[in-house]
């Protein structure tokens, strides 16, 4: 063949790979108001940034008359290119090829890639899209799956790993993305469970549909499996790219520094004021959080679950942090099992990869009840201590209000080596609220008191003592606890200055084979 035919031949079969399952499969993808896999990936990236691996790869399937339907690239597309100029790996999943189904050689094609990224250290991007396990391959299809969660579980602390589902995601192919460290769902068209609608019916009588069982609200607000929600795929898109740029490369890296153009002494004097006079009365943590950081701008990260918890990314100074706070608007910032489960998880994506913690605390303690106990919110509880307590990365906490009982230690206290502790002089620091102390100090004197005005009275007198007494930040203070006492407009200058002097931190675990945290 003539060298020009050569080159024809390499550019038609670079076409032919380019259309996937074809043109009709294309159109049908498009109706459903779908991207296709080339198209996600083109919006994910920096613009002509995308090298492709396995453009020619095709599956070696004889079964079911499969080797007469052959596709190049087998249904995956998989390379390397940039956000923002640092390098990430990718893999998009296209349903135009057998429903994106997973074959032996598709699993290969991904796996080779996230081989690479731990080698160079760079990020793993994921776009999902799949009928799950290419039903005519078989025991090869799990294989392939088994093949990627090994790799996802060798890669978990080292590179960061990012799933984005925009289709189907079912049976065991959810492992994968649950294995990452984060995970993005399109609100239209992406649903993910383990046994679908038709098997739930078949063996509990439920009838559910794809999005009832699965779809990206429910997991956003009720399984917590997602953590984002975006409202089109190429928000999604947008978002993941936004993520990358609080998270570093890999382990070994810092988080990317920014330019900052936020003036670093700006004083808040809206904080001075914020928290009502009433210790009952809520207001907006997140308005503390946008006040104090770098433009106002905050990433929230499961934005949808367990409200009463508030974690994301922000900056301070152009130093990337991870930000833990309670939110008294919502069940009045009470730790539960949700709460403590995103906040444990959280906290140790922050310190797998070297980005300071920022703790805010106003938390009324642990939810009382049986659905809690039952539910194990022990054990729930100690994992999110735990995670705080095992961290090794500069912790800064700002008491607002209320930190009370065993919540007040789980919430980066100073002996769960907090480095740097501030509260506000709201804080009430204590071992319980002042109503409940007042009925187990006096209970039995209460009851004594047959006349119900002086009950009052004296229970009134009571809880004011010890509020006096104890629901204050100098107690804590008094021993070194709270390192200093801050006015609330200056929070913002006074947590950078803390990044600072914690920049070098160095702190270690014990040599172990890995910790065995509450699961
Ligand atoms: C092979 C598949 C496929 C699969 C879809 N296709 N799923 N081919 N293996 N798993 C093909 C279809 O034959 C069709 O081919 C094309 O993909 C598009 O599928 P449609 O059904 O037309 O699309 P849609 O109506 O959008 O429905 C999508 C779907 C449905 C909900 C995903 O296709 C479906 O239910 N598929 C089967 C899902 C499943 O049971 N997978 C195995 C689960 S077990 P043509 O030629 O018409 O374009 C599993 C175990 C993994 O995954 C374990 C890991 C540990």
């Amino acid at each position: 063949m003539a060298f020009e035919n050569k080159i024809k031949e390499l550019l038609d079969k670079r076409e032919e790979a380019k259309l996937g399952g074809g043109r009709k499969r294309i159109d049908k993808q498009h109706e459903k108001n779908k991207l296709t896999a080339r198209e996600r990936i083109d919006l994910l990236l920096d613009e002509g940034s995308f090298e492709e691996f396995d453009m020619f790869v095709i599956h070696r399937s004889h079964d079911f008359g499969l080797e007469k339907e052959v596709y190049l690239g087998d249904g995956v597309i998989t390379g390397y290119g940039t956000i923002d100029g640092r390098l990430v790996y990718v893999y998009a999943q296209d349903f135009t090829v057998f429903g994106g189904s997973l074959s032996e050689t598709f699993a290969k094609k991904i796996c080779k890639i996230m081989d690479q990224a731990m080698k160079v250290g760079a990020p793993v991007i994921g776009l999902n899209d799949s009928g799950g396990a290419r039903i005519q391959e078989g025991v090869q299809s799990l294989a392939g799956y088994a093949e990627i969660f090994q790799r996802n579980i060798m890669a978990s602390g080292v590179i960061p790993q990012i799933s984005a589902i925009f289709g189907p995601c079912a049976g065991g192919a959810v492992y994968s993305p649950a294995l990452t460290d984060f995970i993005m769902m399109s609100k239209e068209n992406s649903y993910m469970f383990v046994t679908g609608p038709k098997v739930v019916k078949t063996v509990t009588n439920e009838i559910v549909t794809d999005a009832e069982l699965g779809g990206a609200m429910v997991h956003a607000s009720k399984s917590g499996v997602t953590h984002f929600v975006a409202d089109t795929e190429e928000e999604g898109l947008m978002l993941i790219r936004k993520l990358l740029s609080y998270i570093p490369q890999n382990n070994l890296e810092e988080p990317p520094l920014v330019v900052n153009t936020d003036p670093v002494d700006r004083l808040e004097d809206s904080l001075n004021s914020i928290i009502p006079d009433n210790p009952n009365k809520p207001y907006d943590v997140k308005d503390v959080i946008h006040a104090i950081v770098d433009n106002g701008e905050f990433m929230e990260v499961h934005r949808h679950y367990a409200a009463n918890l508030v974690i994301g990314f922000a900056r301070f100074n152009g130093i990337s942090v991870g930000i833990v706070a309670n939110q008294p608007k919502y069940l009045a910032g009470v730790l539960d099992i949700n709460a403590s489960r995103k906040g444990a998880r959280f906290v140790r994506f922050c310190d797998c990869f070297n980005i300071p913690i920022v703790t805010l605390v106003d938390v009324p303690g642990f939810l009382p009840g049986t659905a809690q106990e039952y539910g194990g919110i022990i054990i729930h509880g100690a994992k999110f201590l735990f995670a705080y307590g095992e961290a090794t990365v500069p912790k800064i906490t700002v008491t607002l209000r209320k930190s009370y009982g065993g919540a007040h230690d789980v919430m980066s206290s100073k002996q769960l080596r907090g480095d740097i502790n501030y509260a506000w002089p709201s804080a009430e620091i204590a071992v319980m609220g002042a109503s409940g102390a007042t009925e187990v100090l006096f209970g039995r004197q209460i009851k004594g008191i047959e006349d119900p005005e002086e009950r009052t009275k004296f229970v009134a007198e009571k809880e004011e003592e010890y509020t006096e007494k104890f629901a204050n930040p100098y107690v804590a203070a008094k021993y070194g606890f709270i390192d200093d006492v801050i006015e609330p407009r200056n929070t913002r200058f006074r947590v950078i200055k803390a990044l600072q002097a914690l920049a070098t931190k160095k702190d270690t675990n014990p040599p172990k084979k890995h910790s065995n945290i509450p699961l």
